[in-house]
């Protein structure tokens, strides 16, 4: 049977680890054509810039050929096919699919249809792993070790997939959450439950400048304007964090800023010039990441 990947918790912590340790050494070695005879489908039913990008140059700069589609109304989609119909139909032209979907679970019903594997590369407000992989790479890299770590989740931590990824992976390294979000964008139960059942500790509060002093990093979110059913709700909470310059002035030296992006208020520019922001590394690692979990992939065929 074929690898997938649209949980995080598809990898074990050893597969993890294999990915980071691949990644670096695709960071070494940028350009290595092992997987010229493949074929990388790309379908994107949700706006995308780092993830859609990123793995298009990963898979480029394996060999490989990509197609695909950013907008599903230029397919048969706007004809009314479905989604188990496409993915039956892709998984005859490709090799591999990467798929972007707005409905939760999508990407878990595309594996099951699909003869080759199938990549979450974001599914709704449920998962994100590949992010959450190039979140752990950057992790490691800034802080030189995954273990034992204090982790400051901020913004929107309801709607955030990045975030419900993240903290199951992280789980494997004994972290200590520091859950920072206004009430209505507090992490889901089930997620808290995951947290408790794993012996993960966690706090939640709503002020951001008390957790900074006590972090290694800072996870800054977006609040998912796009998963919101009430644009009132919305409006109340989607400036509700803002980080700049001045907030960091008395951090640890060690720490980093992280953010999924693209960011809208949640982070001032001022911040860009410090040393403690990494955010635009962070999405510049998500092309070794993605070389490492298409060759993981493609090689479990
Ligand atoms: N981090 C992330 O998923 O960014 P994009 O939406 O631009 O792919």
């Amino acid at each position: 049977m074929s690898k997938n990947l649209i949980s995080i918790q598809d990898f074990s912590k050893d597969e993890i680890l294999e990915i980071l340790k691949m990644a670096a050494e695709f960071e070494e070695n940028t350009c290595q054509p092992i997987f010229k005879d493949k074929v990388i489908a790309s379908i994107f039913f949700e706006p995308s810039t780092r993830t859609r990008l990123s793995f298009e140059t990963a898979a480029n700069r394996l060999g490989a050929r990509v197609i695909g589609f950013t907008d599903s109304i230029n397919t048969s989609v706007a004809k009314g096919e479905t989604l188990k119909d496409t993915i039956k139909m892709i998984s005859n032209y490709a090799d591999l699919i990467v798929m972007r979907h707005p409905l939760e679970g999508s990407a878990r019903y595309a594996s099951e249809i699909s003869k080759v594997p199938v990549i979450n590369a974001g599914d709704g407000a449920n998962q994100h792993p590949t992010q959450t992989l190039l979140d752990l790479y950057s992790v490691y890299k800034t802080q030189g070790t995954l273990e034992n770590l204090s982790i400051s989740v901020v913004g929107d931590l309801k709607y955030g997939r990045t975030v419900h990824s993240l903290l199951q992976a992280m789980s494997h390294f004994n972290p200590v959450f520091l859950l920072t979000s206004p009430a209505e964008l507090a992490l889901p139960r089930e997620y808290k439950e995951y947290l408790i059942n794993k012996g993960i500790r966690f706090m939640e509060t709503t002020n951001l400048t008390d957790v900074i002093p006590n972090s290694d990093i800072i996870y800054m979110t977006r609040v998912q304007r796009e998963r919101f059913t009430d644009p009132i709700e919305y409006e109340r909470v989607k400036n509700i964090y803002s980080l700049n310059a001045s907030m960091i002035k008395g951090s640890k030296p060690n720490m980093k800023i992280l953010h999924p992006l693209p960011r809208v208020n949640e982070i001032a520019i001022d911040v860009d010039e410090s040393s403690h922001a990494y955010y635009f590394e962070q999405a510049h690692n998500g092309i070794y990441v993605r070389m490492a979990i298409i060759t993981k992939l493609l090689k479990s065929l």
